[in-house]
């Protein structure tokens, strides 16, 4: 059987006395989205930036493509695998554009591949008429679905998205729903950390779901 993409074992993790995980597992298949429920403080965005290297653990192993880490001696060049979309969405003081274009730039993709692709990325979007904008201009769902391109667009191997519908209703959630819809379907590896009832009935997410400091598989 094949490796999952990434695994987590023997998890640990408290601030202060408080005791979020202790033993926590977890694996992730490539090709599969999952969504990670559970109770508010019970330390879903906690094992999203753990995920991601934002957050150590006192101990704990993690696999990525079968080469193991700890949370406390992150490698680098997960960094530009794993990418983490904050649930407000983290977006620099310049356009919408240049937002999406930073990390191609970084990455070393060339001005040309880079001006085309960051099109591509604001049309899925729906932003193309907002790529003058400056992030303080845009509303919650803009600013969204913009941080959504932008991970989007440097095709990660795993996707973790904390809460994109939180603070959105209406139309402006039904559009952040259309995107991360989308990116489960498209072949991703998303782990999405939600409670929003129409992410957690999309049949195409595994479940996961943090009860009594474990990682349950529904
Ligand atoms: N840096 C920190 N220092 C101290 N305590 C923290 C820190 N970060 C998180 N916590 C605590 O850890 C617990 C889990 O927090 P976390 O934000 O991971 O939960 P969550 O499941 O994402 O909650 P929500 O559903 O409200 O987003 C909470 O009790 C929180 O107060
Ligand atoms: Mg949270």
């Amino acid at each position: 059987m094949r490796a999952p993409l990434l695994r987590m074992s023997g998890l640990h993790k408290r601030f202060g006395t408080r005791v979020l995980f202790d033993g926590a597992e977890l694996a992730l298949e490539a090709g599969h989205g999952y969504v990670l429920s559970g109770a508010n403080g019970c330390g879903k965005t906690t094992l999203l930036r753990m995920i991601a290297g934002l957050e150590a653990s006192l101990h704990g192993t993690l696999e990525f493509r079968a080469q193991p880490a700890t949370t406390a001696r992150y490698p680098e060049a997960w960094r530009r695998e794993i990418v983490y979309v904050h649930q407000q969405p983290y977006l620099f003081h310049t356009t919408t554009e240049k937002n999406l274009e930073y990390g191609l730039a970084r990455r070393g993709v060339p001005p040309v591949e880079r001006q085309a692709r960051v099109r591509e990325a604001l049309e899925w979007a729906g932003l193309a008429d907002r790529s003058d904008v400056p992030p303080h201009k845009l509303s919650g769902g803009e600013a969204q679905r913009a941080a959504l391109a932008r991970a989007k667009l440097l095709n990660p191997a795993l996707l973790l998205l904390d809460e994109p519908t939180a603070n959105l209703d209406g139309n402006a959630r039904k559009q952040v729903l259309d995107l991360v819809t989308a990116l489960c379907i498209d072949d991703h590896t998303v782990l999405i950390a939600s409670h929003d009832p129409e992410i957690m009935r999309l049949a195409i997410l595994d479940r996961l779901t943090l009860a009594e400091r474990r990682i349950v598989v529904e």
